[in-house]
């Protein structure tokens, strides 16, 4: 309540002159010193893209799925799901703060298998988040509070651009591992491991579980093995980000292998987890962090301070959408559609990169490129130069990222042969 000599003094106060002129208004606001931010990459490349009158432009530069006719794609185990939550007539209370428990114990055993022994013996904690990008960020302010060593985070080079943002705004340093050989357009395996073996011990790394964005560039299993030791070694902690599971080679057990082969080597990982990707469920918002822990003692404790870190982000997440993925996997038959259609989607990516490929090498090109066919999941890293980029679209109308990074799932087998002769003409 105010009191007297406040209100009163509110009441002497002469009203403000309506006269004002509005250039002092403005001179006065508080955000005056807020200087212009660059805008975002992708949305500038959809901006260039819907201008273009060209009636034959592409656009490679978002990183979601399309059909063979390049439209979006709602996935009918998604339609039928969503059919069977409205029939249940369910309310729109809130869900707890680490989510919808359905949904989380099904994404954890999507995530680590049915074989896992941190999951039988119940020292997994899991909430569910503002899918993949909401896990990382969970995970970042997990770490920043709690983790022993020096707070400092190794990323891939290059990485997803969010994951430099994501981790600087939760409060740690992100330093950075080799990753990418822009020689060979492949893994720089030789400079990684040397990377690992020489960051301080205990050292917080980020690994991408499968289909590294933007490279599309993946360790061997083979290669997994040795990283685990190398990080082993190190006494690093390792946090997988696992945001296209099956939606790499259509096998969502085979895209587990690096999370689970190190979680079976002893490592006691955390987990960013989106279902944007392999269920289509983009705008739905549906992911889950979690956190191996040593013991259901410690698994306690971890989840109770989970909970005090999310309660004042967003208090607890939506539940739409995870209702949706819950029924997807806790139904057999709608999973057993469900991993079909995720094998059709990874599949049809798969098939556009050979077509792209043999494409261009009927047209004589002389470059090598094994490497399209190589690399997996939603993105290809064609090794073409920024100002090949830019060439491609000023002259071609195709559209993507200056990197060189093409969303293969943009491409169909109608633009596809475009594609392959726009990427010729600039390449020779
Ligand atoms: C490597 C990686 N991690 C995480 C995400 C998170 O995406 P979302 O927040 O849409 O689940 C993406 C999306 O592009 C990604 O490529």
């Amino acid at each position: 309540m105010l009191s007297r000599t406040v209100l009163q003094r509110a009441v002497a106060a002469p009203a403000r002159s309506i006269a004002a002129p509005q250039q002092s208004i403005r001179a006065a606001s508080v955000w005056s010193q807020v200087p212009q931010g660059p805008p975002d990459a992708i949305l500038g490349i959809t901006e260039a893209f819907k201008k273009d009158s060209n009636s034959s432009k592409i656009n490679l530069g978002v990183g979601a799925y399309r059909d063979d006719k390049g439209k979006p794609y709602v996935l009918p185990s998604v339609k039928q799901a969503e059919q069977k939550v409205m029939q249940q007539n369910l309310d729109k209370e809130y869900a707890g703060i680490t989510g919808v428990p359905d949904f989380t114990k099904a994404a954890a055993l999507l995530g680590y298998g049915a074989n896992s022994a941190p999951l039988k013996e119940g020292r997994v904690v899991i909430t569910q988040s503002i899918s993949g990008t909401g896990a990382l960020r969970i995970g970042g302010a997990f770490l920043q509070r709690f983790y022993p060593g020096a707070k400092a985070i190794y990323i891939p080079t290059p990485s997803w651009a969010n994951h430099k943002a994501v981790f600087l705004d939760s409060g740690l340093e992100v330093k950075q591992y080799r990753y990418y050989n822009k020689q060979t357009i492949g893994l720089d395996f030789d400079g990684m491991v040397e990377d690992i073996k020489n960051m301080p011990k205990g050292s917080m790394i980020l690994l991408h579980a499968c289909a590294h964005n933007p490279t599309g560039v993946d360790p061997t299993e083979t290669q997994w093995k040795a990283i685990s030791d190398a990080v082993k070694e190190g006494g690093h902690y390792p946090f997988f980000d696992m945001a296209y599971q099956g939606f790499a080679s259509g096998d969502t057990d085979k895209d587990a292998f690096a999370l689970r082969y190190f979680v079976e080597q002893g490592h006691l990982p955390c987990l960013a987890q989106s279902f944007a990707k392999n269920m289509g469920l983009y705008g739905e918002r549906v992911g889950a962090f979690s956190i191996v822990t040593a013991s259901a003692e410690e698994k306690a404790k971890v989840d109770s301070q989970v909970k005090i870190l999310v309660r004042p982000l967003y208090s607890n997440p939506p539940v739409h959408g995870a209702r949706i993925a819950s029924t997807i996997l806790n139904d057999p038959a709608l999973n057993k559609q469900w991993l079909g259609e995720v094998k059709d989607m990874a599949e049809r990516i798969i098939s556009m990169r050979a077509l792209l490929k043999e494409n261009l090498e009927k047209l004589g090109s002389k470059r090598p490129w094994g490497h399209i066919t190589d690399q997996i999941g939603m993105f290809a890293y064609t090794g073409l130069t920024a100002e090949q980029m830019t060439q491609l679209a000023e002259e071609h109308s195709v559209y993507a990222t200056k990197d060189g990074r093409i969303s293969v799932a943009g491409i169909t087998s109608a633009n596809v042969g475009r594609l392959a002769e726009a990427i010729f003409k600039i390449t020779g």
